[in-house]
């Protein structure tokens, strides 16, 4: 009877706006590194916003506080955890949770995110965002806990689709049949990684669009944008270069159905200068500019 949980979605149609999509758009943003910090502190640059890596935060004070607290001041700041691990079996760190939400309260952030996965074991942590079988049993384990960490944190909570390089014979159901399940029923948000659809869809042989056109689109409240590496057999999640065309085009497509939509461009390795990143963050205006003046000529 679990299989009543598969709820395929029709495509194309428009998704209207709730929660999660729409009210919180605050533009195009990148990730703050390390690297950037003096010249964001010395110079404050025009960036809609930033992304911290909650976990850099979770500090009882001292300079990451204090650079986080002078950040605040001129920009907003939304929070994007890496070791939640939701879809661990290990009952969920209250420790961690304790200290995620005095950083919210910190940042004011509108929502946060981790991602769709797993990664810890009796306590010990893999450090990577390993994916999850995609069984029913995942569906309804993840999403208990989703719902028990937003109800403690008391602010919307987004889980991100990873990118991966193996699947599970286990698995019942696709990557995106997962996503959605698990987003309705633990009525969460999604960060949609649309780079990470393209690396997956690349390493296990499905099409990117198939996911973009069956997963509740009106979910979605922030993308995430990055660079790839491509081999002869598979594509690395590798952060350190400009997003490619490929990726852009499912941006594109994605922006088509939910309009603009807080865009995050990641940058984590070879980063250059704040200026590149955030030129290459940019070119999303071209993408959303294009779908506005579409709008406004069919009105
Ligand atoms: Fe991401």
């Amino acid at each position: 009877m679990l299989s009543v949980l598969i709820n395929e979605r029709s495509g194309k149609t428009p998704m209207p706006a709730n929660k999660f999509n729409g009210h919180t758009d605050l533009g195009i943003g990148i990730g703050l590194r390390t690297t950037h910090y003096q010249q964001i502190l010395d110079e404050k640059p025009a960036v809609d916003w930033l992304e911290i890596i909650s976990e850099n935060f979770m500090v009882d004070g001292g300079r990451p506080l204090e650079i986080l607290d002078a950040v605040l001041e001129h920009y907003p700041v939304i929070q994007h955890g890496v070791s939640l691990y939701i879809g661990s079996c290990d009952p969920l760190n209250k420790e961690y949770l304790k200290k995620l939400k005095a950083l919210t309260h910190r940042t004011k952030a509108p929502f946060i995110s981790d991602h769709l996965c797993w990664g810890s074991v009796d306590g010990e942590s893999s450090h990577d965002l390993l994916p999850i079988p995609y069984t029913f049993e995942a569906v309804i384990h993840t999403a208990e806990r989703i719902r028990a960490v937003q109800d403690y944190l008391e602010i919307p909570f987004c889980i991100e689709n990873v990118s991966s390089y193996a699947e599970f014979n286990a698995s019942e159901m696709t990557e995106w049949q997962f996503l959605s399940e698990v987003s309705e029923r633990a009525d969460c948000g999604i960060l949609l990684d649309v780079n990470n659809i393209y690396v997956s869809a690349f390493n296990h042989d499905f099409n990117s669009y198939d996911y973009l056109h069956n997963i509740p689109l009106q979910r979605v409240a922030q993308i995430h944008l990055a660079g790839h590496s491509k081999f002869e057999k598979y594509i690395l999640d590798t952060h350190d270069a400009p997003v490619k065309d490929e990726v852009w085009q499912i941006y594109a497509e994605l922006i088509e159905h939910i309009g603009k939509t807080n865009t995050l461009l990641e940058w984590d390795a070879s980063i250059p200068p704040f200026e590149t990143v955030h030129k290459e963050a940019l070119k999303a205006n071209l993408i959303l500019e294009a779908k506005a003046k579409r709008l406004s000529k069919s009105a």
